[in-house]
């Protein structure tokens, strides 16, 4: 089929690329000329791993095409996804819709009849029905549509979960739109993902209520990580009991420095404040919580470094990892970087060391210092802080990292080293919850 992806952020472009790769011609519109050159090129302006060889080959073989025209768009295809981003509202409180607003306009206006636009950004609940009203109020054309398909996609693993998504949700408000979101995603269905089909107000909750789940998981396991300390366990053996529990699950069960990133964080913000303007805030407080314990989680790891700190003068201190999580060079709200930012304000020598986020760290945070090679990053440090667990760092020789430190002091803010290993090595080695 033909289909047009409207914003090529992250979310468009691994959209239109996947689409491409799932068998269909895709116009993309970008109106930023210098991104949409470099993506009809072939080249990814942010790291994913697997999304540039995408992108290369459906740009080549002419599958995928990007373009700034939403006139050239509307004649293209029938089925448009809107890709444009949500970001928080400058004043802190809810979804920043202007984007979606100004693609509507830009859009609907010019609609072949038949047409369908499939929102799949994260929206405050009830959006849908809004621009499905502006949608049929704007265009020149009968017989035209809005549908919900709101995208899990993770940073990391993007191009597989676009592929081979866990489920599909279709909010939509006409068997016509079903029909054609189900052959859209021919591909996956027939791999036997299923297919939730329900209203609008549903499709939008599914995502805020699938991202405030997650968010208070990993906010649980932080707050048990606390007990844990106090208590003398190990958080790590109880994720793994707590896991073996099919109705609790092992994953996000991983505490450490928290979560970070460009939406869980922003998304549960969002999702308590559009709670607030539907008159149930109370039945949503519990999300504050999780977010002051994802915030009280860094500040603890900050104040361990600072107190295992307290008696060097003029300290450096060496970061691994700068990205919100691994295989992204994403910094968006980052709990590695906060930490890095805040050990430099207090006075410390602070470098930092990510495989693939230097540059995108270097932009938000021109005064730290970085390195591209770890044990670079650690020579003569007097803390290395643990804070993205990149595989290569459990790879690092705690003996030959330990040779050019100058203090052997490490906290594992991730619990992914092998601490048995480095504190063989001599290493005053502390983790999260243990
Ligand atoms: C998240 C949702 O998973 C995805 O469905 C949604 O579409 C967008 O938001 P993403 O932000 O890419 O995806 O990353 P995710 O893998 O969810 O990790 C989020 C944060 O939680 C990271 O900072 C990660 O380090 C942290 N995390 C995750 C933990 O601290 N512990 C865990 O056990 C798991």
């Amino acid at each position: 089929m033909r289909v047009t992806v409207i914003g090529c952020g992250y979310l468009g472009t691994t959209h239109a690329a996947c689409l491409a790769e799932m068998g269909h011609e895709v116009l993309a519109v970008e109106i930023d000329p210098q991104r949409r050159h470099r993506l009809q090129e072939g080249h990814l302006p942010f790291y994913e791993p697997g999304l540039e060889q995408l992108l290369s080959k459906h740009t080549a073989n002419g599958s995928l095409r990007f373009t700034d025209s939403y006139q050239e768009a509307a004649e293209f295809a029938v089925v448009h996804f809107l890709c444009v981003g949500t970001p928080q509202q400058e004043s802190g409180l809810g979804a920043d819709l202007t984007q979606i607003e100004s693609a509507i306009s830009s859009l609907a206006p010019r609609l072949r009849p038949g047409a369908l636009i499939v929102g799949k950004c994260t929206v405050p609940v009830g959006t849908a029905e809004a621009l499905a009203q502006r949608v049929l109020d704007m265009a020149p054309v009968p017989n035209v549509a809005l549908a919900w398909n709101p995208e899990f996609l993770r940073e990391g693993r993007a191009v597989d979960d676009s592929l081979r998504p866990d489920r599909l949700v279709f909010g939509v408000a006409s068997p016509a739109a079903e029909d054609l979101l189900r052959r859209i995603y021919a591909g996956p269905i027939a791999d036997g993902c299923p297919v939730v089909v329900t209203d609008f107000p549903t499709a939008e909750l599914v995502k805020g209520a699938a991202n405030a789940f997650l968010a208070t998981k990993i906010s649980f396991i932080n707050a048990i990580a606390e007990v844990c300390e106090a208590a003398g366990a190990d958080v790590r053996a109880l994720a793994d009991a707590l896991g073996h529990d099919e109705r609790i699950g092992r994953s996000f069960l991983n505490a450490g420095v928290g979560f970070g990133g460009g939406c869980l964080p922003k998304d549960i913000r969002a999702f308590v404040h559009r709670a607030g303007e539907l008159g149930v805030e109370d039945a949503m407080s519990f999300l504050r919580e999780v977010d002051a314990i994802n915030q009280r989680q860094r500040q603890r790891v900050l104040d361990m470094a600072k107190s295992a700190l307290a008696q060097v003068h003029q300290p450096r201190v060496t970061v691994l990892g700068a990205a919100f999580k691994p295989h992204s060079d994403d910094v968006r709200d980052s709990p590695a970087l906060w930490i890095a930012g805040q050990l430099y304000l207090a006075g410390a020598e602070v470098c930092v060391h990510d495989p693939e986020a230097i540059d995108t760290a270097r932009r938000r945070f021109p005064t730290l210092k970085y390195a591209s090679d770890p044990l670079d990053a650690c020579r003569d440090a007097d803390l290395v802080l643990h804070l993205t667990e990149w595989p290569e760092y459990r790879e690092l020789d705690p003996d030959k990292v330990g040779d050019v430190v100058a203090r052997r002091v490490v906290i594992d803010g991730r619990n992914k080293l092998d601490d048995i290993a480095w504190r063989e090595a001599g290493w005053e080695f502390r983790g999260i919850g243990r």
